[in-house]
Order: structure tokens, then sequence, then C-alpha cells
């Protein structure tokens, strides 16, 4: 589950981030009628394996490595670069989503596209797979840095609150049959755990079960609420939906039982454990459910082990 999560994060980063934003800017370029033979120095100076071919300031070919070696294999007399170079370019433009410059390099298989500017064509960078690596892992370098900050601020809510008793509650609405939001409920209550400095361990166990429960709340009811509260030795975590409710308790609690139809279990759910693992990373397990009523989970998790 957590890596199918992280792969989402990565995933909504290519589509959210701009070409320009991980391009690099500064582009060394090379003139069509320079000759082939200055290559050679340019290439090693500058220790890339392909040049934009540039004339006025517009991009009219790319010539790489792979031509110069040829062109050298072939011992041929010098000629200018526009004489070897490629014009059937493969381009982006800046505001372009990094998503379409991944699919691109694929499709293609190229190891850089020049970046134009959409107004009026000009080569405004170039963009290597290095490129889009590096700069996916700046752009979560950043986000994780703001996340520290964030937990950091949170973490000492408990000190600073003066009470004999303090309790934080947290509410969350389900909706039933959404499956593009599936999941997001049981997200976001462990960012919040996980901001308020509830020990890691406990946060993933608690984000599990209110994971299962958002399922089950999403597969087999109309919708339904999540509650849970921090205290300061104790995580308490409730859903409750409105209906159907479940017949046999018991045999829904069987490892492996479950009325979860084909095509629910075609989406990857449905393996009749969601149940079970709530009760096996919990402290304190409870369920009741009524026919035609509804289902309540109550599940506590000790924090001061
Ligand atoms: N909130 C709920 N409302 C109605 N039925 C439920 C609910 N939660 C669980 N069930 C029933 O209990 C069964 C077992 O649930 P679970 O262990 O999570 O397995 P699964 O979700 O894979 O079917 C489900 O197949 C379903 O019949
Ligand atoms: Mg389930």
């Amino acid at each position: 589950m957590k890596v199918e999560k992280d792969v989402t994060k990565t995933r909504e980063m290519v589509y959210e981030t701009k070409v320009r934003e991980v391009m690099t800017g500064q582009v060394i370029t090379v003139g069509p009628r320079e000759p082939m033979s200055t290559l050679r120095e340019i290439l090693r100076r500058n220790r890339v394996s392909g040049l934009p071919v540039v004339e006025d300031e517009r991009l009219v070919g790319i010539i790489s490595l792979e031509d110069f070696i040829k062109w050298l294999a072939d011992r041929e007399e010098d000629c200018p670069i526009e004489e070897k170079m490629t014009r059937q370019l493969v381009t982006v433009h800046r505001d372009d989503p990094v998503v379409s410059a991944v699919d691109k390099f694929d499709k293609t298989g190229l190891g850089r596209l020049p970046v134009i500017s959409r107004e009026d064509g000009r080569l405004v960078g170039i963009l290597t797979k290095g490129d889009v690596v590096e700069g996916l892992l700046r752009k979560l370098e950043v986000d994780y840095r703001a996340e520290e900050l964030r937990r950091h601020r949170a973490s000492y809510i408990f000190e600073d609150i003066e009470a004999d008793g303090t309790t934080l509650a947290f509410q969350y609405q389900v909706r039933g049959h959404d499956f593009e939001r599936a999941g997001e409920s049981s997200t976001r209550l462990k960012r919040t755990l996980r901001r308020l400095g509830v020990h890691p361990n406990v946060a993933r166990r608690v984000a599990i079960a209110s994971y299962e429960a958002e399922m089950n709340q999403v597969v087999f009811t109309e919708g339904g609420t999540i509650r849970a509260r921090v205290e300061p030795n104790r995580v308490f975590l409730e859903a409750e939906d409105d209906g159907p409710g479940i017949a046999d308790v018991e045999q829904a609690l069987q490892p492996g039982y479950s009325t979860a139809p084909d095509w629910v279990r075609e989406l990857g759910f449905g393996a009749g454990m969601g149940l079970t693992n709530i009760q096996q990373c919990s402290d304190q397990f409870q369920i009741e459910s009524e026919p035609g009523k509804g289902t309540r989970l109550a599940v506590s998790f000790f924090t001061n082990e």
C-alpha cells in the first residue's frame, strides 16, 4: 500500500511539474555552418553528447556525439555541421507538463529534447532524462522539508497545551463507491498523526486500520465517517456508517471471508483480510453491526509502549 502511494506521488509530480522547472536553461549551441571538426573540442570541453544547431536564435537541427563519431569513422573531408545534423526534431515547450516529455523520451528513445518557446519558436532550453530525474528529486526534497517543518511545529502541541486531559479530534467523511478518492481520509489522518509526533509505528498501524475501514465503507456502504481521537497515550479510531450492516459479524471476521463482487476484486480489493488486519494491528477492537442500520467499528492503539 505504501509503495502504491509513493508511485502516485511521483505520478502526480510528473503531471504537475512544467518542463521549464526542470530543463537546463543555459544551452550550449553551434551554428549550422561551423565545420564538423570543431565539434571534438566543444563536446569534450562541455562534457555533452549532443548540441542543438541554432541560426538567428532559431533551432534548425541537432548534432550528436554519434553523428560526430560516424563522420570520423567515414574519414570524410571536413564539412559544415548542417550537412550531418538531424533536421527532424522532436521538441517540447517550456510550459508542457513533464509527463509529455517523458512520453516523448519513451516513444523515441532520444536522449535529449530541445525546449522551444511557444510564442516565437526560439530555443530556450534543453531537457535530458537526467534533468527530469534531478528536477523531480529537488521538488520532492522541497516538499519533504516543508513537511518536516510542519511536523516540528505541530509536535509540541501536547507539551504546550495545559489541561488535566487533552484530546484532539479529527473527522473525515467517506463517500460510498467513490474509488477515485478511496483512501484519502486515511492518508490525511496518517499525515496528521505524524505531524503531531505520534510514533511512526503507531501512526502506521492506525493508518492501516483506518484504510481498511475506509475501504469497507467505500465498497459496501453509501458512505460513512471516520473519527480519530488523539490522546497523550492513546489513539482511538471509530468508523461508522448507516448501512447495510453485517448479518453475521463472526463470519465477516473470518480471514478470507468476503462478499465483495467480482469487479471489486478485479480492482484489487476484497481479499477478505480487512477486518482481520484491523484486529491484528490494534490493541483493542470492537465491532457492532445491525443489518439495515449500520456498522460501527471502534479500535484503540496505545502509544506509550
Ligand atoms: N462497513 C461495512 N458494511 C457492510 N458490510 C461490511 C462492512 N465492513 C465489512 N463488511 C462485510 O465484511 C466482509 C469482510 O470484510 P473485510 O475483512 O474487510 O474483507 P473484504 O473487504 O475484503 O471483503 C465484507 O466482505 C463485507 O461483507
Ligand atoms: Mg475490506
